[in-house]
């Protein structure tokens, strides 16, 4: 990409950062408050994922995944203050987020025809700029001009502990233990992985969120943003 077209369009947010972090509900604040547009790019990898398991396709069968990719139309949508993912048009935001499709999606996200459909997906919707992006890879792969690059972790307890609220609220079965350990695998295959693994981009600010609420991270992040929206104007 060229500075010139760089700098005409409008601010790129990265969110990056292992599961359970909290970057979904700050991700999608922080754009509510800066009038952005949220893309969930963990909700494209979770949806290839119900539709492999729906199709029973075997992970190493590429050309599959590849029809897959290329047929699956993923959309976001908001909904009475609420944001939807459809695949295909069918609303599939609820059938995306249980335990097993997690771990499939983690499986899924390993295959490098897959990462490359949603790469190319994800920087489409994001590339007129003014838009919030969450995920692993988005400022070390998918928008490694971002203006702004954060990196938001906590420890993998606290991640499970939050994630295990989060299942038991929705009335799962579930163990915390047993959430913990789900955590902590996932971020193995997602740190270990050999295309785009987990990794903080070099110039992201990262952000421990142990222990410090939501509101904090938030005002942190829009105090950044702010700074390089005016740092725009005034050199524009
Ligand atoms: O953020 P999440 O928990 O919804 O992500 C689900 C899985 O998708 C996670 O195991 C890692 C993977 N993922 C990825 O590999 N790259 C992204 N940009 C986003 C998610």
């Amino acid at each position: 990409m060229s500075a010139g077209s760089e700098t005409e369009r409008g601010i790129v947010v990265a969110i990056d950062g292992p599961s359970g972090a909290g970057k979904s509900t700050v991700a999608r604040q922080l754009a509510e408050r800066l009038g952005y547009l949220y893309i969930d790019t963990g909700a494209m990898f979770r949806t290839v994922a119900l539709c492999v398991q729906r199709a029973k396709i075997i992970l190493d069968d590429e050309a599959a995944l590849a029809a897959l990719c290329r047929d699956l139309e993923i959309t976001f949508v908001r909904q009475d203050g609420s944001y939807r993912v459809l695949a295909n048009g069918e609303d599939v935001s609820d059938a995306i987020r249980t335990p097993e499709i997690s771990l499939l999606t983690s499986r899924i996200s390993t295959q490098k025809v897959v990462r490359d459909v949603l790469l190319h997906e994800q920087r489409r919707m994001g590339r007129a700029g003014n838009v919030v992006l969450e995920g692993r890879d988005i400022g070390s792969v998918v928008f490694p001009h971002a203006e702004v690059k954060f990196f938001l972790s906590a420890t993998p307890e606290e991640r499970g502990r939050r994630r295990f609220l989060e299942l038991q609220a929705k009335g799962e079965k579930v163990t915390l233990e047993k959430t913990i350990a789900e955590v902590i695998a996932r971020d193995a295959q997602d740190e270990q992985r050999e295309h785009a693994p987990l990794r903080m981009a070099d110039d992201a600010l990262p952000i421990d969120s142990d222990g410090i609420s939501v509101e904090e991270v938030l005002n942190v992040m829009e105090k950044v943003v702010r700074r390089k929206e005016l740092e725009r104007k005034v050199s524009a």
